[in-house]
């Protein structure tokens, strides 16, 4: 049983959250975080009651990440919705928002980064240059402020979690990782705060990435293992959308993200898609 902490407050200094969380901890209760960058929809609602349910306090972080964003208009463009998020952020179960600025989080002569090698530069980190330096240090650096016990990741960003988990194995940190399944609107697409910049049309065309992706899975399903084929079925249920433009599809091995020749059980199929000016990704576990 956790005892529901339910303090309801926004905090947006480091000193401040250090001293809310040590009195957390002097306290014995149990610490869940949950690191967002606002926008807040389902797909995060749901992991903030999962760490309602299994900590006795719930950190929701809001801080859309500089440095994880390469293209700059993406950032400008980034929704920033702070009153409502912690609104719907408390509704869920958190106790407090922690919602630093830019200049708190990275200060003048701010200069070490969480640089892992391999597995971050392939798929979404191919295009993506320092993405993942970016998401990792930022994560990292929430783990100190925030302490805690558990903290939780959609399986949406598979990649992201993937590497939180190996960020965590490799620098021997002392929390557990829970990932979390995709929250999906009606028709399959994956709750994302980009979904609102679809156009009419892009909306509709954005619903064959679920439906490339359950096909593939059923083909799998049905006895068909041979990665090329079952790249090939994406890729055209995909294609035939012109307003689609496939960045990658891949069926990878969750442990290595590398594409073996025949499919597994438990290997993802994994995709970004672009829709104009609009970037999905999606993934699917065999
Ligand atoms: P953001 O895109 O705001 O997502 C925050 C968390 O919500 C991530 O763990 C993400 O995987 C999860 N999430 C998003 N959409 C989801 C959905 N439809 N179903 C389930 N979970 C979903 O991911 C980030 O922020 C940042 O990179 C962050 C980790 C906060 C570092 O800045």
């Amino acid at each position: 049983m956790t005892k529901q902490i339910n303090d309801r407050i926004i905090i947006h200094d480091i000193g401040e959250m250090n001293e809310y969380v040590s009195a957390l901890r002097r306290n014995g209760n149990s610490i869940g975080l949950v690191p967002t960058m606002g926008a807040l929809h389902e797909g995060h609602l749901s992991l903030v009651r999962r760490a309602a349910a299994e900590s006795d306090a719930v950190i929701v972080s809001i801080f859309v990440n500089p440095i994880q964003f390469d293209d700059p208009a993406d950032l400008t463009a980034y929704p920033r919705t702070l009153d409502t998020d912690a609104e719907q952020a408390f509704g869920a179960g958190a106790c407090v928002v922690f919602a630093p600025n830019a200049e708190q989080m990275y200060p003048d002569g701010f200069s070490t980064f969480v640089d892992m090698t391999g597995i971050s530069e392939i798929l979404c980190g191919a295009s993506r240059k320092s993405h993942f330096r970016g998401v990792l240090t930022v994560v990292a650096k929430l783990f100190g402020i925030g302490l805690p016990d558990f903290a939780y990741f959609g399986e949406k960003d598979a990649q992201q979690l993937i590497l939180v988990q190996k960020m965590v194995y490799d620098l021997c940190l002392n929390v557990r990782i829970i990932g979390c399944p995709t929250v999906r609107e009606e028709d399959g697409l994956a709750m994302s705060s980009r979904n609102s910049r679809l156009s009419g049309e892009e909306r509709i065309a954005a619903r064959s990435l679920y439906d490339a992706l359950t096909e593939a899975k059923n083909s799998f399903v049905s006895g068909e293992k041979d990665t090329e084929v079952l790249r090939d079925t994406i890729l055209d249920i995909i294609g035939s959308e012109p307003l689609a433009r496939i960045e990658y599809a891949e069926i990878v091995d969750p442990r290595n993200l590398k594409t073996p020749e025949y499919a597994r059980e438990g290997d993802l199929l994994m995709l970004a898609v672009h829709f104009g000016a609009t970037r999905l990704i999606d993934n699917l576990r065999l």
